[in-house]
């Protein structure tokens, strides 16, 4: 039976509308679901959106290599490329559009001051071949960003050059290995420690970087277990990477004993540091006796994190190992700016270079423009506001949805599937239904430790209405789960999506990498305009 919704019903009060398939359109489109082809099955050869000249003849010097043929181009006026990547635009879900509950990823709102800013003539167009006279601004600015992020940090060393969260933990560790070799003991000290909670790409970083990677055990509160990390010290580590707060949204509570324990061993504190955001601005790493970490600019200071554009790295470094901080250094003589790749500002072997240029400007200049609109203040009550919103998921969550350990989390709040138990769904088909309720689902089955994880981190940015409505959606679909009524529905699920539920697995064991026409199908592949 097709039943209308009443959507302040169906939205506040938690009823399901019992909602069969609507019989198919003639166009395949759905109202504003219109049905997209890809570009390349749009339009004909010979049609052009702009008026070119005809390219002057050229002796040609490939050795007979020229292509002779059409490249097969799609022949699109300017109007249809307009409407295509609009109504593709239009299929994704966005922090623009509503809560996005994505764990460990702090999707939160870009504030168009940042935006403002960073199209700013002198800044929107540098290049990073100026002559250095001319970008005086710029490096002033990434200068202000350090001391910045030295002062939040508690820390007296930045290297800004990193261009994500895991590039930014390559130079980190790097810099511990320099400054292992620097003490002789590289060779001796090739074990890293990952705490189980860790963030996946910490173990990543160290196995890529030549260490042997040792897992610690969490303890049944979710955090380190010290008597285990204790255990594992020994003249073979050379470091532990610890992310504070963890995966399990916790902040580890042990941690300056963790610190304590692992320098008294001879060995380094690596902290990642991409979930900043739940403590900025209250306490600073520093002051906690970590050795380096990183910052997501994209994830702390605003700036578009995933799809949204480049992310930015930056990693504070202790006065132990500032001396092994990659080049270039931003040096001022005078009232004038240089970049230099000579020397150090402290004696040691920096570590050379990680990228090309200097770092991720646009990145810096909305990060600034974030933190000097926000001042310490508005930084603080920030993280205090995403942690407030966490654990009033939680709380709201707690006694329809399994949280996975006791107490208060810090800036997202985790789920386990123990209360899908006997029911016949699953985290995989409670994250499709939420789908069909308008949301993106939160992280599923991460982190690891714990059975069917769903980790929810609804940030700062969400007012309490839109929070309270999630919430409502959350219990409708326990609800639902639980009373092993709708299993047909959650398997289903997403019913009302653009595409309905794809075979992943098939998808990854059998990737069809290469677009051809649909008149020509790889395989018994399906044709790919079918309204489905
Ligand atoms: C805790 C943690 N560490 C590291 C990273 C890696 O950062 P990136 O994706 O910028 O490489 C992330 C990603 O968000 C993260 O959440």
């Amino acid at each position: 039976m097709v039943q209308s919704l009443d959507r302040s019903q169906g939205r506040a009060g938690g009823v399901a509308a019992d909602v069969t398939p609507a019989p198919a359109t003639f166009t395949g489109n759905r109202a504003l679901q219109i049905e997209e082809p890809l570009i390349f099955e749009m339009g004909h050869a010979g049609r052009c959106g702009v008026d070119l000249p005809e390219p002057a003849k050229v002796k040609d010097r490939l050795n007979g290599l020229r292509r002779s043929g059409e490249i097969g181009l799609p022949g699109l006026s300017e109007p249809q490329v307009v409407q295509h990547y609009t109504r593709l635009s239009q299929k994704n879900y966005a922090i623009d559009m509503g809560v996005y509950p994505l764990g460990s990823c702090t999707m939160k709102h870009n504030p168009r001051i940042n935006e403002k800013v960073v199209r700013l003539a002198g800044l929107g167009d540098l290049h990073p071949l100026q002559p250095v006279s001319t970008v005086q601004g710029a490096l002033d600015l990434i200068d202000h960003l350090a001391y910045w992020l030295k002062t939040l940090t508690g820390m007296p060393a930045v290297a800004m050059s990193p261009a994500a969260g895991a590039h930014g933990e390559t130079c980190g560790m790097m810099a511990i290995a320099a400054a292992l070799d620097a003490k002789g003991e590289r060779a001796q000290r090739k074990v890293v420690l990952e705490p189980e909670s860790a963030h996946g790409t910490n173990p990543a970083t160290a196995a890529s970087l030549g260490f042997t990677v040792k897992p610690i055990p969490a303890n049944d509160r979710g955090q380190v277990d010290l008597a285990a990390l204790k255990a594992a010290l020994g003249p073979d580590v050379a470091a532990i990477m610890l992310t504070n707060p963890n995966t399990c949204g916790l902040f580890e509570s042990e941690i300056i004993e963790i610190a304590q324990a692992v320098h008294a061993a001879g060995a380094y504190f690596y902290c990642d540091g991409a979930n900043f955001n739940a403590f900025v601005g209250r306490v600073r790493p520093g002051d906690l006796g970590i050795d380096c970490m990183h910052l997501n600019l994209h994830k702390t200071f605003s700036t578009p994190h995933g799809g949204g554009g480049p992310g930015s790295g930056p990693v504070v470094l202790s006065a132990a190992l500032a001396p092994y901080a990659p080049y270039p250094w931003i040096v001022k003589d005078g009232d004038r700016w240089r970049i230099t790749e000579e020397g150090s500002p402290v004696e040691g072997t920096p570590i050379g270079r990680l990228k090309a240029f200097h770092g991720q400007m646009g990145m810096f200049t909305r990060a600034l423009a974030y933190m000097m609109s926000h001042c310490i203040d508005g930084l603080k009550q920030a993280s205090e506001d995403a942690v407030l919103s966490a654990n009033y998921v939680l709380a709201s969550l707690k006694d329809i949805i399994s949280p996975s350990f006791e107490g208060p989390c810090m800036h997202e709040a985790l789920f386990d599937d123990s209360f899908l138990k006997d029911s016949g769904v699953s985290t995989l088909d409670f994250a499709k239904a939420m789908i069909d309720e308008g949301y993106h689902p939160m992280t599923m089955y991460f982190p690891l430790v714990v059975h069917g994880a769903m980790l929810i981190e609804p940030t700062e940015s969400q007012a309490k209405e839109d929070l309270d409505q999630f919430i409502a959606a959350m219990r409708s679909l326990a609800e639902r789960a639980k009373s092993g009524t709708a299993v047909e529905q959650f398997k289903a699920a997403p019913r009302f999506a653009p595409r309905r539920r794809l075979d992943e697995t098939h998808a990854a064991r059998k990737p069809i990498l290469r677009w051809r026409p649909t008149n020509n199908p790889p395989d018994g592949a399906p044709v790919r305009r079918a309204a489905e």
